[in-house]
């Protein structure tokens, strides 16, 4: 019995441990230190997981801090939270937002135009992933994935235009996913009814990629939109990341089944926080708009970005929206 500890468990955890801990070194850190003292910075989902610890320390850099949550008491428990382990942050504040009803989204940001005219900083952090064969939609019956992760923090953005341009030099950060390079974008298809007919078996969910595809064309085009404004937008990718997003599609067995896997490759969400925090607050980015990143540093997508679906993408956003184009 001992032997087989010696000579089996003990090296196989060893190895384990030594490949998380490499693995580890390839997920770089944002090693800037830059305050934020006197800035104003939005959160969509602040709560919890990348948000809350994207929150955390941004706090912990002095800045005023809007949790925009859909739940006032978990973004309260989250300040809480903070609150308990930074002793001198500053202001703190949670508004509500539900980010799958457009018209609450109106109210939260005419609430935002009152209270805040500056933002510093937007981040789109905000997100869902939920088994499409759910059928979930939005309030205003969009599939929930094109509803919440793309259209919802697309009125949102162009609802507080004003208030980052304001704030000038000031930032959008959209954190999307390197899924978004399996995403497909249908403009005929947009609430996804063909596909969903379609539908084979897969441990992809074809939803969320076209989501996060869509986050990353959000991204170019409001980049272009913007240039000239002194607002910069930087689109993110976290990183397979250990948080609540796949809490309804991950069932009990799962965690047995795949903690090796879970152990080997994903990273708490403080390593996932880090390349949101650090386009949030990188001063070497200012003027550099329309970029994806990735571990800290630039990342050149797979997708071939194609202009004609990207402006089309917006256009009919904005109409689906309610926005003129
Ligand atoms: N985890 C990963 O591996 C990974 C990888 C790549 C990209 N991402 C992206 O990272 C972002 C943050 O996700 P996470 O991993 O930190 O997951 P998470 O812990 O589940 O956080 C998601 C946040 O979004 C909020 N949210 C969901 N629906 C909303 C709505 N309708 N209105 C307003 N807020 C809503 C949630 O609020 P509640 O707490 O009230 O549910 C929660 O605060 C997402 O955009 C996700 O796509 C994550």
């Amino acid at each position: 019995m001992l032997s087989t500890v010696a000579y089996v468990v003990f090296p196989c955890l060893l190895g384990f441990v030594l490949v998380r801990k490499y693995r580890e070194r390839t997920w770089s850190w944002c090693k800037n230190n830059a305050s934020l003292e006197g800035k104003i910075v939005l959160i969509t989902g602040a709560n919890s997981g990348i948000g809350y610890e994207t929150a955390k320390e941004l706090a912990r850099r002095q800045a005023h801090i809007i949790f925009a949550c859909r739940n006032i008491d978990r973004a309260e428990e989250a300040m809480a939270k903070i609150r308990n382990s930074i002793s001198n942050c500053k202001e703190m504040v949670a508004m509500q937002v539900d980010l799958s009803d457009l018209s609450n989204i109106r109210n939260f940001a005419s609430e935002i135009n009152k209270k805040y005219p500056k933002i510093d900083i937007l981040i789109n952090n905000a997100g869902v992933y939920l088994p499409l064969e759910l059928n979930k939609v939005t309030k205003d019956g969009f599939e929930i994935h094109f509803g919440v992760n793309h259209l919802g923090h697309f009125l949102l953005t162009n609802l507080l235009i004003d208030n980052l341009k304001r704030a000038a030099p000031s930032r959008v950060v959209i954190v999307s996913s390197l899924l978004h390079e399996s995403g497909k974008i249908d403009l005929d298809d947009l609430n996804l009814e063909i596909l969903k007919k379609n539908l084979k078996k897969s441990r992809m969910n074809p939803g969320y990629s076209k989501s996060k595809l869509e986050n990353a064309y959000f991204g170019r085009e409001l980049a272009t939109r913007l240039k000239g404004s002194g607002v910069d937008v930087h689109t993110v990718c976290p990183g397979f990341t250990h948080t609540g997003l796949f809490r309804d599609v991950v069932k009990w067995y799962h965690y047995i089944l795949f903690a090796p896997v879970a152990f080997l490759f994903m990273r708490t969400a403080k390593q996932g926080a880090q390349t949101v925090i650090w386009c949030a607050t990188e001063p070497t980015l200012i003027g550099e708009s329309g970029n994806f990143y990735r571990n800290c540093a630039k990342y050149k997508s797979k997708v071939n970005f194609n202009s004609q679906l990207q402006t089309s993408l917006w256009d009919i956003s904005s109409k689906l929206v309610g926005l003129k184009s």
